[in-house]
């Protein structure tokens, strides 16, 4: 019997298949909530497969708890840092994640959301609009700015960048600058992309958008130096991680007017919106930023595409295949 853990019930037909299969048990934490720590130590004792979710950090306590039956680590997410692969490794447990053509899509449409939004000013005028302030048509009344024929900067062309690309080059007549570790010739021919360095991108960009994993070298990508590079009308877009922005460097050029807009779909200190709560900027106030509680691959297509990969991850494993998406 392979015994396999899940720590939030996740959508989607491929579970219901998995659940079929002859010679497994699926458990998973009932509630429609993050597992408390306690009751995951509990429920890890003794499962061969365990499949977090990005809210659960899978350390060296979680794999003492779970004994030496755990044999592989399904990530319901497409980064990992949740999981200390590291660990995981010394112990001979398998790492996989859940990347995916459609969850790259999904995160793609969302940045490109959040660019329109913040450069059409669309939420501050629905809040505005909401609270029956509109008295009449102002030529002034949130004046935006058209992203059309604007430079895009994109950090990490993989992906997620490449469907932000395909989509603002093609449909907008958008200039694709991107930074890498490497270049990617195949981004350049497609998009007609050139690629700068980070520093040069910065300069360049009217719209910067994030797709790092979180590594030590990523943390702070964005901080007080990069921020003070960037145009005074460029915006900032974040959907990777978190600490790759130095949250409160990007609220004092947030509030300083030094760049024009910030779209975020993660935190520092997820789910707090604010490390530097004490501080008295706080991300929240700010008109110019639009902020979303990390759902840039909350779609239907993208979670369901997710359970499928978790699935095939699984399923590979069970049966001695090559797995398809393992880290270690
Ligand atoms: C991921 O998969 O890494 C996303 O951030 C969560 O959906």
């Amino acid at each position: 019997m392979t015994k396999i853990f899940i720590t939030r019930a996740i959508p989607g037909q491929a579970i219901k298949e998995l659940k079929k299969r002859k010679g497994i048990i699926i458990d998973a934490y009932e509630k429609d909530q993050q597992i408390p720590r306690k009751e995951l130590l509990k429920r890890v004792k003794g499962v061969n497969i365990l499949v977090p979710l990005l809210t659960e950090t899978i350390d060296k306590e979680v794999m003492d708890w779970a004994g030496a039956e755990l044999k592989m680590i399904a990530n319901y997410t497409v980064g990992f840092d949740n999981v200390n692969v590291d660990e995981a490794k010394k112990r001979g447990i398998v790492v996989t994640n859940a990347p995916s053509q459609q969850t790259s899509e999904s995160v793609a449409e969302h940045a490109i959301a959040l660019i329109l939004a913040l450069s059409h000013r669309i939420v501050e005028a629905d809040t505005f609009t909401r609270a029956g302030k509109y008295k009449g048509w102002d030529p002034n009344l949130f004046l935006g700015s058209d992203i059309m024929g604007k430079t895009l900067g994109i950090i990490g062309a993989g992906r997620i960048g490449a469907g932000i690309a395909r989509r603002l080059h093609a449909g907008f007549g958008i200039k694709i600058i991107y930074t890498d570790t490497h270049r990617n010739p195949e981004f350049e021919k497609m998009f007609g992309a050139k690629f700068k360095t980070q520093t040069q991108l910065l300069k360049e960009s009217d719209i910067v958008t994030l797709h790092v994993p979180l590594l030590p070298t990523t943390k702070h990508l964005i901080s007080t130096k990069e921020l003070k590079l960037m145009k005074k009308t460029s915006i900032l877009i974040n959907t990777s991680r978190g600490p790759v922005v130095d949250e409160l460097a990007l609220i004092k050029a947030l509030s300083k007017k030094q760049i024009a807009g910030a779209g975020l779909d993660v935190y520092e200190c997820e789910p707090a919106i604010d490390c530097n709560i004490k501080d008295k900027f706080e991300l929240r106030k700010l008109s110019n930023v639009i902020l979303t509680p990390h759902t840039a691959s909350s779609t239907i297509q993208a979670r369901q595409a997710m359970t499928a990969v978790v699935v095939k991850n699984i399923s590979a494993f069970i049966d001695g295949k090559k797995i398809p998406n393992k880290i270690v």
